[in-house]
């Protein structure tokens, strides 16, 4: 696993992070689907938690809140082991999970309020902390509608309130937009940064780039194992990611998939990929602009603008992910080599004796 330096200033003081884990393991029968997890988030971030559907994002959130019990390794959310006390940990947190589950047959209101009782938010405090929360999400308007009745993205900001309800130090949110319209989703964002900007530290998980550009810290989750984390910007510029004097082209250009085609079969061109209306191209060539250039004028093809750009983050997962798969092909093989020679049906020459 590939870990960046933190944006952190050298001479602040260390403080205790929100979230810290040690060698994480959770396995379901054979299956591990979180491995050896070492995470640590510091309060105030938001922490995007990105990877493909079944690498172990809902596993690590679920661990972390103290609902899944962690096979092996250790966890600390507000300095409170996950193991030890997670009834403790829920008074600290708020959890927002993938699917829906909040009481259908209730009012939205009825909703928070059970919420609320639920996480001891009782006094004369109550009826102001449930209404400013109600304000914080701007669902005051289908405070008396059945929560079945709301669509996917007020589902979502419903289940929001009651996460918030008592004001916890730290929220996780799996795929909270996931069924939001582009106007919902830029809403909760500026909601995510207010609630940052008070202090309170964001652990969200998504499969939205735009989204994963707007945390201040990132994690990437393949095949249950950690396989990079850090800041946005370090993310994009390291050399390991990024690939040592590798250089990337955007090429706008009409005929866009005939064009595609052609550069694929050039030899000095490592990758390319359709981006919108645009190609990415990805060479070890230095000369690779000049060279694109030529041959594309040469094909006749309409090249409105050629530059050399930065990966995107899409790029740098893409990437990460290529390498992870060829990593695991490697170590198939070798175990299938290995399986082979011990049952001796290897092809070696000391076993074609037979
Ligand atoms: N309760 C369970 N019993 C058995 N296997 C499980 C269980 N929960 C999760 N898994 C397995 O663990 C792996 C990780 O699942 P997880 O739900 O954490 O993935 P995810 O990254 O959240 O995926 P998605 O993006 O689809 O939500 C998967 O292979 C899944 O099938
Ligand atoms: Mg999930």
């Amino acid at each position: 696993m590939m870990t960046l330096p933190a944006e952190t200033q050298p001479s602040q003081p260390v403080s205790e992070p929100a979230i810290l884990t040690e060698d994480l393991v959770r396995g379901f029968g054979e299956k591990v689907a979180v491995d050896h997890l070492n995470l640590r988030i510091d309060k105030g971030e938001i922490f995007g938690f990105l990877g493909p559907n079944g690498s172990g994002k809902s596993t690590t959130i679920k661990m972390l809140c103290g609902l899944l019990a962690p096979t092996s390794g250790k966890a600390l959310v507000s300095g409170i082991d996950v193991r030890r006390d997670p009834e403790r940990i829920r008074s600290k947190i708020g959890y927002m999970p993938q699917k829906f589950s909040l009481y259908e047959d209730l009012t939205v209101k009825e909703n928070i309020d059970f919420y609320a009782q639920l996480y001891g938010v009782k006094g004369s405090g109550a009826k102001r902390r449930k209404e400013e929360v109600i304000d914080l999400v701007g669902i005051g308007h289908y405070r008396s509608f059945l929560a079945r009745q709301l669509s996917g993205g007020w589902k979502q900001r419903l289940a929001l309130c009651c996460a918030l309800v008592h004001q916890p130090e730290i929220i996780f949110l799996d795929e909270p937009t996931a069924s939001m319209d582009p106007v919902a989703r830029r809403g909760l964002w500026d909601l995510l940064f207010t609630l940052a900007s008070n202090g309170v530290t964001l652990f969200v998980t998504t499969h939205y780039m735009d989204e994963a550009e707007r945390c201040s810290s990132l994690g990437y989750i393949y095949n249950s194992k950690l396989i990079v984390s850090g800041g946005l910007e370090e993310l994009k510029h390291a050399k390991a990611v990024v690939g040592e004097g590798n250089v990337r082209l955007e090429v706008l250009c009409k005929p866009l998939v005939k064009t595609f085609n052609q550069i694929k079969a050039l030899p000095y061109v490592q990758d390319v990929t359709i981006f919108g209306q645009a190609l990415h191209v990805v060479s070890e060539d230095a000369e690779v602009l000049a060279r694109l250039s030529r041959d594309l004028d040469r094909a006749d093809v309409a090249v409105q603008q050629i530059r050399e750009i930065e990966p995107s983050l899409e790029d740098v997962f893409v990437t990460l992910t290529k390498a992870s798969m060829a990593e695991d092909e490697i170590r198939q093989k070798d175990l299938g080599h290995r399986m082979a020679h011990a049952s001796g049906f290897d092809d070696d020459e000391d076993n074609n004796d037979a």
